[in-house]
């Protein structure tokens, strides 16, 4: 059984300066709840509650976020607006959360290192603190469901169009359904011509306690980081690991271009924005035409 979860929240957020000098970039709202919050919602409708976030310098603002505010919860219940005030509490009750700090920035090997103590014995789920993935069925609980069937690591992939594969880290190996691959190669930004599949890293793992081992013994890699991905190719020598296309659509808002789209696509799909926001986007297209 999976029952808890790491989301790994404590990097710079390069990509996304100078928004992300002073705020982690997991706090970015799309529209008005912060990246995270839809992540750690996600952890909840696939029926986990223990939640472990690392995070690290400047990231105050996400256990803030999480914790209770009574002063503000008086000041709503006073305006008489309950729906907001349940909002509020929502967001206070969601689950059991957990924190641990990454001291150095070493990369998302060694921030879900930290993981360690927490998850002991048991698999885990890892989710990306800055992917959102929008599906009918929680892509977490996909995995989990494809977890306990298996009982392997599970990489959570997406298909890419072939000739954007250098972009991404791409699994390969041998497809046993039209979702589920059995792996034996895991690389990072591979050419075109040389990649193995179309399948992409898309952010979310069922990792077994395994892992904790081959970060241990993961020498720096790119960036001179820590890399998930080249602790999960030493677990590959001796443990077998899947990869779960998932059903879904990601969203990476950690760089500009895509937080923009995952915006409009959000506000698009809100009922109170959807069609005035709709004929403004048309009528500035056409302006700007
Ligand atoms: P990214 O690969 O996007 O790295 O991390 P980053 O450093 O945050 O962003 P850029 O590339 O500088 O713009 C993916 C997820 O892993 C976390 C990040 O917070 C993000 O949610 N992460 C990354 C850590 O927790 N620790 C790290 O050392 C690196």
């Amino acid at each position: 059984m999976v029952k808890k979860a790491v989301i790994p929240a404590a990097g710079f957020g390069t990509r996304f300066l100078p928004a992300t000098k002073a705020q982690p970039k997991e706090m970015l709202p799309i529209i008005d709840t912060p990246t995270i919050q839809y992540v750690v919602q996600e952890c909840v409708d696939s029926g986990i509650e223990d939640i472990l976030i690392i995070t690290g310098r400047g990231k105050r603002s996400i256990e803030d976020h999480f914790d209770r505010n009574t002063e503000l919860e008086s000041r709503i219940k006073e305006k008489e607006d309950e729906t907001l005030y349940n909002q509020i509490r929502h967001i206070e009750d969601m689950a059991n959360i957990h924190y641990i700090r990454q001291k150095e920035l070493n990369g998302l090997g060694d921030a879900i290192y930290y993981a360690k103590d927490h998850c002991g014995h048991e698999p885990f789920a890892v989710l990306l603190g800055d992917t959102i993935i929008n599906s009918v069925i929680p892509v977490t609980q996909q995995m989990i469901d494809t977890f306990e069937q298996y009982h392997q690591t599970i990489i959570a992939v997406e298909t890419v169009p072939r000739d954007k594969v250098s972009r991404y880290g791409i699994v390969g190996g041998e497809k046993i359904s039209d979702h589920l691959m059995q792996l034996n190669e895991l690389v990072e930004k591979p050419d075109v011509d040389k990649s193995p599949s179309n399948w992409a890293i898309a952010g979310r793992y069922i990792l077994t306690p395994e892992i904790f081992d081959a970060i241990e013994k993961t020498p720096r890699g790119k960036g001179n980081e820590i890399q998930l991905t080249d602790a999960l190719r030493l677990l590959m020598k001796h443990e077998n690991l899947m990869a779960l296309s998932i059903e879904g659509q990601r969203y990476d808002i950690g760089n500009k271009l895509d937080y923009l789209k995952t915006t409009v696509e959000f506000a698009l799909r809100r009922k109170e924005f959807a069609g005035p926001f709709a004929d403004f986007l048309k009528e500035t297209v056409n302006n700007m035409k």
